[in-house]
């Protein structure tokens, strides 16, 4: 029957919607025509508009929707028990994010949401109504690309982050998250755990683009996600002094942008040296940034990765060693420090494994790319599945997904869902 207080229950006129097709609506949302690809960043105006797309599409499917006290968008599928509206308990949550890296992907984080929507329609016209409620959410600064703390929503909501800290992050203009966070509408006085509504989940499962060649390679459309790998970001200050390119002698210069140079070059072989570690140094930025200016100073982040958090710390340990001698060899001062971090993350084994009995043919793989499901995974059972990704590429406009490949994710994600709410 229908979800009690609910009212009918409206499936698009069309029937179930297309992955392809919801992607389509946003295709042109954040498009950056100097990096190439996407860039939708936290709370600035693309972010923003995927945000109303994402209601609009909720109140489409009659879902109850409300905002997070972290920022977060929830879109309630009502169960049938008592109370069975938004945040009532034993719920199935799935969903990803809407914000991308600069000149991203398409499908980074809005192929979990479009997937959860498509999933929803295949659940209304399955005709599946189940006592437990289900929700798809949309987790903001995912990325962590405005704010520079990844996962920063569902840190929040976690308590994987203090609250203050999270008020007190600047973005590149130097605007706070707090200040930010307030013109969107939030409340931030009111950022931080929520363990009440993290109590009323009994599982989370994020369906995310794969963004390596392991589906490619194995000839599979979908995977089951096993584990994330331990990742962190480090930033290094240089500092020097800051002159004129033409009338400072070679001999006379404290130039922190030849320190900067030496650090990317110490990162790469401090990974090398560790099978399995990652380092890379993404983002550097000069102050004040002249051609004709030699730098007074010279920021630099660090994303370093491996299994093991000995092998990380001893990873970074060396970089540091490298990039002290090198200050110093160059008459300048270099700080290094860590802006997050999080070991391996094992997602949910006996979650994992119903899924794994929903979808027989599905591979296992792990991912080197960090999502909320991996902060989510330490206060409740939590699970991933991957769609097949032709490039094997990720975080540039390269990444891809394919219609048939989509269809399938959002397949099974329905039957996985279907699985956990009847449960
Ligand atoms: C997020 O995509 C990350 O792994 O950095
Ligand atoms: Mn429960
Ligand atoms: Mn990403
Ligand atoms: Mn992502």
């Amino acid at each position: 029957g229908l979800p009690a207080g609910g009212g009918g229950r409206v499936s698009a006129a069309s029937g179930p919607a297309s992955v392809a097709g919801l992607l389509g609506e946003i295709a042109d949302v954040g498009r950056d025509a100097t990096r190439g690809g996407w860039s939708r960043f936290v709370y600035a105006d693309a972010e923003l508009t995927l945000r109303e797309w994402f209601v609009e599409q909720a109140q489409r499917r009659s879902l109850e929707v409300e905002t997070d006290r972290n920022g977060a968008i929830w879109a309630w599928r009502p169960g049938t028990g008592p109370g069975g509206g938004a945040g009532s308990p034993h719920a199935i949550v799935t969903g990803s994010h809407l914000d991308s890296v600069p000149g991203g992907g398409a499908f980074d984080g809005p192929l979990g949401v479009a997937s959860a929507l498509a999933a929803v329609d295949l659940l209304d016209a399955r005709g599946v109504r189940t006592e437990r409620p289900l929700a798809v959410v949309a987790f903001p600064e995912e990325e962590g690309a405005r704010f520079g703390v990844a996962c920063l929503g569902s840190r929040l909501l976690a308590g994987a982050i203090d609250p203050d800290r999270a008020r007190g992050l600047r973005d590149a203009d130097g605007r706070t998250f707090a200040e930010v966070a307030a013109g969107a509408g939030l409340d931030v006085d009111r950022i931080g755990p929520d363990p009440a509504r993290l109590a009323g989940i009994d599982a989370f499962v994020e369906l995310h683009v794969e963004q390596g060649r392991g589906l490619v390679d194995l000839g599979q459309p979908v995977a089951i996600g096993s584990s994330i790998l331990g990742h962190g970001r480090w930033r290094f200050s240089v500092t020097g002094e800051g002159n004129h390119a033409g009338t400072t002698r070679m001999p006379d210069r404290r130039d922190p942008m030849v320190v900067a140079a030496g650090i990317v070059l110490a990162a790469r072989d401090a990974a090398v040296a560790h099978a399995e570690a990652r380092a890379t140094v993404g983002r550097v930025v000069p102050v004040p940034g002249g051609t004709n200016v030699i730098a007074s100073r010279v920021d630099l982040w660090l994303d370093a990765r491996h299994p093991d958090d000995a092998v990380t710390a001893a990873v970074v340990a060396e970089i540091e060693r490298q990039a002290s001698r090198l200050a110093e060899a160059q008459g300048c001062a270099v700080t290094l420090t860590e802006e997050s971090y999080g070991g391996t993350v094992s997602f949910d084994a006996d979650l994992s494994g119903r899924l794994a009995q929903v979808l027989p043919e599905a591979p296992v793989l792990d991912t080197g790319a960090g999502h909320d499901a991996g902060v989510l995974a330490a206060a409740i059972p939590t699970a991933m599945l991957f769609t097949r990704n032709p490039t094997g590429v990720s975080h540039s406009p390269e990444e891809a997904c394919e219609d048939g490949d989509a269809e399938a994710g959002a397949a099974a994600l329905a039957d996985v869902l279907e699985r956990l709410l009847r449960e």
